[in-house]
């Protein structure tokens, strides 16, 4: 099927009652059948569901919906996007283990990696840039994973999916790609060398500023067993979980599968049923508000380009953008609709446009039916240094924008009445 018909379909049966919408199963736990079925649903011999801290029927749309959208075997649905950016690593991750990153990320998964992480003993070493030999030049053999955006938020870099993916693979390490921006309708990074997916679903997926969410996704494609000395967690009997190994009783899957026995089970991030439910009612309607959000993006990109009081624009939708080509070969030309820009006159400038806005909220998100700004160097990304500002790819003047589903007409009056008051 296609991702349109997925989006509204996927993963969901009715059962008697026959609910057209998928039902919130509002339960902290499900009874079992007997000792039996127990013991079966607690080895993870057969599927089911016990307590809902790990696994609840309304996720598991959620879950299989995504993984069906994204290409991958299965998925884990959490509680936010940091939490799946965490669990992510944390899985593959032990103490003493690095992993490698391209440096244009979102602001708190720059602040956990630089910050957090290494408190873990876990080394985060960023990349001069989101090339394939710069990451390359930074693995080792305790490296346990690359970790990149396939767009960057805010930088709006789109990364080579395929040359990064020949780099981690050649090293023995998988390949984690944090898909929030693009999403899997404009972009399949397992298709593209990806091992894991994950996902901040609290933005265009949910689409309507509602609901946190986060995803895993398991591409299935890792050959675990091929690299015991670097990952025994997946190739040796687990103790945290009866001795599981995870890599030999689930092949498929074995990444999501420990992330949920270990990491959720265990620290609890869980996504509420009805915030499954709300991201659900997201997920159907994606397709046809990312034409709009891009249609709105491209004519509001081009307004700013063509305006003497705007000394910049970045977006990646523009020709002479330096991703234009990836933008092409892997997003099929197509832009999310995400933009930063500078205003004529600097910081102070900047600063003052964001305060006229009248119709854009000013406020922390992105992907949202409304249009939103935000001054990443004063919010998202307010605990970075000035160096890792310009590390991660963010101006200090610099504005970015996430166009929404208004009438274009609207937008424009409205950064042209605050440009009015920001350059007088
Ligand atoms: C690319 C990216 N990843 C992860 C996150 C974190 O998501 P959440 O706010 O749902 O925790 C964000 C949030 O903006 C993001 O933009």
């Amino acid at each position: 099927m296609h991702d349109e018909t997925i989006a509204i379909h996927g993963g969901y049966q009715a059962d008697a009652t026959r609910a057209v919408a998928v039902p919130i199963y509002q339960t902290v736990a499900n009874d079992f059948i007997d000792a039996d079925h127990a013991n079966a649903i607690m080895d993870l011999a057969i599927p089911g569901f016990h307590y809902n801290r790990i696994n609840n029927p309304t996720n598991d749309v959620l879950e299989k919906r995504l993984a069906a959208l994204e290409g991958g075997t299965a998925a884990l649905v959490v509680a936010s996007g940091m939490a799946a950016v965490s669990y992510a690593i944390l899985t593959v991750a032990v103490a003493g283990s690095n992993f490698v990153a391209a440096p244009q990320l979102y602001g708190a998964t720059y602040t956990y990696f630089a910050h957090v992480l290494p408190t873990l003993g876990i080394e985060a070493r960023f990349a001069v840039d989101d090339r394939a030999e710069s990451i390359a030049a930074l693995i080792d053999g305790k490296t346990c994973c690359v970790f990149v955006e396939s767009v960057g938020n805010p930088a709006g870099n789109v990364v080579d999916l395929e040359a990064v993916a020949a780099v981690a693979h050649g090293a023995g390490v998988p390949f984690i790609v944090d898909n929030t921006v693009a999403t899997p309708l404009m972009l399949k990074p397992i298709r593209h060398g990806a091992d894991v997916v994950v996902h901040s679903l609290t933005k265009f997926v949910g689409g309507h500023g509602t609901t946190l969410g986060g995803a895993i996704i398991d591409g299935g494609t890792f050959p675990w067993a091929q690299h015991d000395d670097r990952f025994p967690g997946f190739t040796r009997p687990e103790v945290a979980f009866h001795d599981v190994v995870f890599a030999r009783d689930f092949p498929e899957r074995a990444f999501v599968v420990r992330a949920r026995s270990i990491q959720l089970r265990n620290t609890g991030a869980t996504l509420s049923p009805f915030g499954a439910f709300q991201l659900l009612q997201g997920l159907e309607t994606l397709s046809v508000r990312l034409e709009r959000h891009e249609s709105n993006a491209r004519a509001v990109a081009a307004y700013l380009a063509g305006d003497p009081r705007v000394d910049w624009v970045n977006f990646p939708g523009f020709e002479d953008n330096p991703y234009h080509h990836l933008v092409e070969r892997y997003l099929k030309g197509r832009v999310p609709s995400i933009l930063t820009f500078g205003v004529s006159g600097g910081y102070a400038a900047g600063l003052a446009f964001f305060d006229a806005l009248g119709l854009f909220k000013r406020l922390l998100n992105l992907g949202d039916a409304k249009s939103l700004a935000i001054h990443p160097a004063s919010t998202t990304h307010r605990q970075l240094s000035e160096s890792e500002l310009i590390a991660v790819g963010i101006r200090p003047e610099a504005i970015r924008l996430s166009i929404g589903l208004e009438h274009i007409d609207d937008l424009i009056d409205d950064i042209d009445q605050a440009l009015a008051i920001a350059v007088a």
